[in-house]
C-alpha cells in the first residue's frame, strides 16, 4: 500500500465540524465522530503538494477558472464513468449545495413543489424550504434487496405542479448505486412529466467493485434539456472544506438559463486554492481513489462481518457505494430519542440521527466509515456494548 489510512489524524482543534462541534450537536464532546460526511483521512499528497505551491507563492489573488480545469472534469468523467461530454459543457460552484440552490431558483418558482426521494441527505429538506418552495416525497421502497425507487408514485407525485426532481446518485443515505434500467425508467417519467432534473453525483467516485457508476446523462441522453448533473472531488479525495464543484449540462438552452442565474448570485467561479485542488485531484489523484475504495471496501467487510456475527439484529442493506451506511436498529423497538439516547450515553459514539433523513428515517442512524479501520472497529465494539448492557434491550 502506497497511501496510509490506518494511521489516525488529529482533527481535534482543527475547527472541523465533525470533531470540534461535537458538544454543541450532541451535547458532548467525548464522542467518536462518524456522523458528518468527510472523511478522517488526509487528502492525497498530490493535492496537499499543489496547495502549499500555491500557498509558499503567497499571493491569493481573483482566479481563471481554466480551460484546463474544465478539461480534467471532462477527461475525469470520460475515463472514470464513461460518459463524453466536452469541456463546453463544464462549469463551476462553490458546492454542490449552492449549485443546488441556485437552479432551484432558475427553474421552480416559490410554491412550486421540488421531488425528493427519501430517506435522504438532509440539506435536500432544506435548501428547498428555506428557498419557499415545497418538499414532495416520493419515499424510496424498502425491499429483501436493498431500496428501489417507486415509480408509480414518482409519476403521480410529479403531477402535483412538481418542476425539479433533486436526485441523489449514488444515493445518500442507502447507498444504493442506481443501475441503468433504474435510471431509464426515471428519466422517461421525468421527460413525460417535462421535470428538471438536478443528478446529485457527488458520491459518483465512491463505488465499491461490484456496483458501477452511471452518470445519468450517459444513460438517458434524451433526458439533456431538462438535466443538470452535479460532481466534485470533494467527498471522493477529501477536500469538502476547499468548497469546489462543478456542473455539467449538455444541452445549450438550459445551460443558459443556469448561467444567467448562477451570474446573477455571483456564485459562477471557485477560490483559487480550490480550482487548484480540484485540478490536481481530477488529473492526478485516481491512483490514490483506487487505494481508498479498497481501503474503503475492507471497512464494508468489517461492518458487514461483525453485524452479522455479533449484532445480527441491526440490520445493514448491502451498500453498493459512498463511506456512509444507512444502519436498522428497529429491531430494538427504539425510536429516535431513545436510540440516540443509547449511542451518545451508553456508548459514546455520535452518528447522523435517522430522521434527519426523513420521517422514514426513525430507528435509523447513519454510520460514516471513512475512517481508519481500528477506529470503525471500535465504534461497532461500543454499540455491542451499549446494546448488551441497555436495560430492556436484548441483543
Ligand atoms: C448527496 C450530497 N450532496 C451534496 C453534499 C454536499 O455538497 P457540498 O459540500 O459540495 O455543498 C453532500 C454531503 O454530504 C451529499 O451527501
Amino acid at each position: 500500500m502506497l497511501y496510509d489510512f490506518d494511521t489516525p489524524v488529529t482533527r481535534i482543534g482543527t475547527d472541523c465540524e465533525k470533531w470540534d462541534k461535537l458538544a454543541e450537536v450532541f451535547g458532548r464532546s467525548d464522542l467518536l465522530p462518524f456522523w458528518v460526511a468527510d472523511m478522517d483521512f488526509k487528502s492525497a499528497p498530490e493535492i496537499i503538494d499543489t496547495l502549499r505551491e500555491r500557498v509558499d507563492a503567497g499571493v491569493f489573488g481573483y482566479p481563471i477558472m481554466a480551460d484546463s480545469a474544465k478539461e480534467s472534469v471532462s477527461n475525469w468523467l470520460k475515463t472514470r464513468h464513461g460518459w463524453s461530454v466536452g469541456p463546453e459543457t463544464v462549469n463551476f460552484t462553490p458546492g454542490v449545495i449552492s449549485g443546488l440552490s441556485a437552479a432551484v431558483y432558475a427553474f421552480s418558482d416559490p410554491g412550486d413543489g421540488i421531488a425528493i426521494q427519501t430517506p435522504v441527505y438532509p440539506q435536500f429538506f432544506k435548501l428547498i424550504k428555506l428557498n419557499g418552495r415545497e418538499v414532495v416525497e416520493n419515499p424510496l421502497k424498502e425491499t429483501d434487496d436493498g431500496y428501489v425507487i417507486d415509480y408509480e408514485n414518482l409519476r403521480e407525485s410529479l403531477g402535483h405542479n412538481v418542476k425539479i426532481l433533486l436526485l441523489s446518485n449514488p444515493h445518500n443515505p442507502v447507498a444504493r448505486v442506481w443501475r441503468a434500467d433504474e435510471l431509464s425508467r426515471l428519466a422517461d417519467i421525468c421527460i413525460e412529466r417535462e421535470v428538471v432534473v438536478l443528478s446529485d453525483e457527488i458520491h459518483q467516485d465512491l463505488v465499491f467493485s461490484d456496483a458501477k457508476h452511471l452518470p445519468l446523462g450517459l444513460v438517458a441522453p434524451q433526458l439533456a434539456p431538462f438535466l443538470i448533473t452535479f460532481v466534485a472531488p470533494s467527498k471522493t479525495f477529501n477536500i469538502a472544506g476547499l468548497s469546489a464543484s462543478a456542473w455539467v449540462a449538455t444541452d445549450k438552452k438550459i445551460t443558459e438559463r443556469f448561467k444567467r442565474v448562477l451570474a446573477g448570485l455571483h456564485i459562477a467561479e471557485v477560490n483559487m486554492l480550490a480550482i487548484a485542488a480540484l485540478e490536481t485531484a481530477y488529473r492526478k489523484c485516481a491512483p490514490w481513489l483506487d487505494q481508498l475504495m479498497v481501503y474503503l471496501e475492507k471497512n464494508r467487510e468489517l461492518v458487514e462481518t461483525f453485524l452479522r456475527d455479533r449484532l445480527p439484529r441491526v440490520k445493514l442493506k448491502h451498500p453498493e457505494g459512498s463511506f456512509i451506511f444507512w444502519l436498522d436498529f428497529r429491531d430494538y423497538g427504539l425510536n429516535n430519542a431513545e436510540l440516540q439516547r443509547l449511542l451518545i450515553e451508553d456508548a459514546r459514539v455520535a452518528l447522523s440521527p435517522g430522521i434527519n433523513f426523513g420521517a422514514a428515517g426513525d430507528g435509523f442512524a447513519r454510520l460514516n466509515t471513512g475512517c481508519p479501520r481500528a477506529q470503525l472497529e471500535e465504534c461497532l465494539k461500543r454499540i455491542e456494548k451499549a446494546l448488551s448492557s441497555s436495560s430492556g434491550v436484548q441483543i
